[in-house]
């Protein structure tokens, strides 16, 4: 089977791509990659997936002809990235993936996956599921409830259309973020001895393995038809609704040196859970990786050094840098602040 991701450079494709590839996927990535082009494209090809240094708002959509499944993953992709600049975002995050749905359809590919977030629940009270009414609370959140609801909406015989939304992810990846909770709470305790958390910790939120988030993809990949088309999917484990403070405590106790919690902000009550019953009943999806297994990972490649705090690591500190240092590209003709957003 031929799959094209989009975004397939990021923090998920780069988990993503060998397990497909090693799952005998034929598969092609489109992507901006701000950065590491070539040791990117040479690792790509080493392992024969085709890479094109590609918008998804103006690639040829006959890069999309022969594909037998889309992965799109191609966003601003957190809150803060979103509010850096929201037109841009909407832009990106809602048209350039109404494009790539509408083309995809169009050219004959008979599946479309959208990545989505736990986020678009906004904080409640109770624990949501699919069928809970979406509270989007920022411009990433409400981009992707318009695109599950356009691009789901393409459903038909020839077509299965299928949203995940998937719970803040945590892990190793070769395009690591430490812009995401438990990723950034084991760096932050690594390099400080301290865990910084906000006040109180009694706030839940839901977490899922990058590795997980891949195998969720596959798994849908792999379904047929009729039980994933037109659907939606939380992505993550009952077992990972966590609330802050149990966390700070695996960092601390993973990272050994780290033996202090430092407290910041005003209390957040803002507290939000998930339910991911449908996907472990109606797919058997079950998450394999464990939070702890996780921070170890990432410690152990800190500390051997394989892993490091540079600022494209940071994904909204690093658009924020690339805008200011004007660091012009002509290949597409347009100032960095376009290119970059
Ligand atoms: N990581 C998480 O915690 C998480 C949680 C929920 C949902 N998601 C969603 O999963 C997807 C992937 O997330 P990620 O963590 O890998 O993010 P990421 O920022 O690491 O990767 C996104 C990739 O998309 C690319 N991209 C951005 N705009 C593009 C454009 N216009 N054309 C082509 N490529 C473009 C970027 O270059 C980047 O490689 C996103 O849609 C994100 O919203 C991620």
């Amino acid at each position: 089977m031929k799959v094209f991701v989009t975004g397939g450079t990021g923090y998920i494709g780069r988990v993503l791509i060998p397990m497909l590839i090693d799952e005998g996927y034929d598969v092609t990535v489109v992507d901006r990659q701000f950065l590491n082009y070539d040791d990117v494209k040479k690792e790509y090809d080493e392992i024969g997936c085709k890479l094109f240094r590609e918008d998804i708002r103006y690639f040829d959509p006959n890069l999309l002809a022969g594909q037998d499944a889309v992965v799109d993953l191609a966003a601003l992709s957190n809150d803060p990235s979103g509010d850096l600049d929201p037109v841009k975002t909407w832009d990106i995050n809602y048209l350039g993936r109404v494009r790539v749905g509408r083309m995809a359809k169009k050219l004959g590919v008979q599946r479309y996956i959208v990545a989505s977030s736990c986020s678009v629940y906004g904080f409640r009270e109770d624990i949501a599921d699919e069928t809970t009414k979406p509270n989007p609370l920022t411009t990433y959140a409400q981009a992707n409830i318009e695109i599950e609801n356009d691009n789901l909406r393409l459903a038909d015989r020839n077509f299965t259309t299928t949203g995940l939304r998937f719970s803040t992810a945590f892990g190793y990846s070769k395009k690591m973020r430490f812009d995401i909770a438990i990723n950034a709470m084991t760096l932050n305790a690594f390099k400080s001895g301290k865990v910084k958390l906000m006040r109180d910790g009694n706030q839940y939120r839901p977490f899922v393995h990058v590795i997980d988030i891949s195998r969720s993809i596959l798994n849908v990949l792999g379904q047929e038809k009729e039980k994933v088309s037109g659907k939606i999917f939380n992505i993550g484990s009952d077992s990972l609704n966590v609330k802050l403070l149990d966390l700070a405590n695996i960092v601390k106790n993973k990272v050994g040196s780290a033996n202090e919690i430092e407290w910041y902000g005003d209390p957040d009550i803002r507290s939000y859970r998930v339910s991911f019953k449908k996907a472990f009943e109606q797919l058997n999806f079950k998450t394999i990786m464990t939070i702890e297994s996780g921070v170890e990972e990432i410690l152990s490649k800190l500390r051997s050094g394989e892993l490091q705090d540079v600022p494209q690591t940071h994904t909204v500190e690093f658009y924020k840098k690339l805008i200011e240092s004007e660091m012009n590209s002509l290949r597409y003709g347009y100032n960095i602040v376009s290119r970059i957003l």
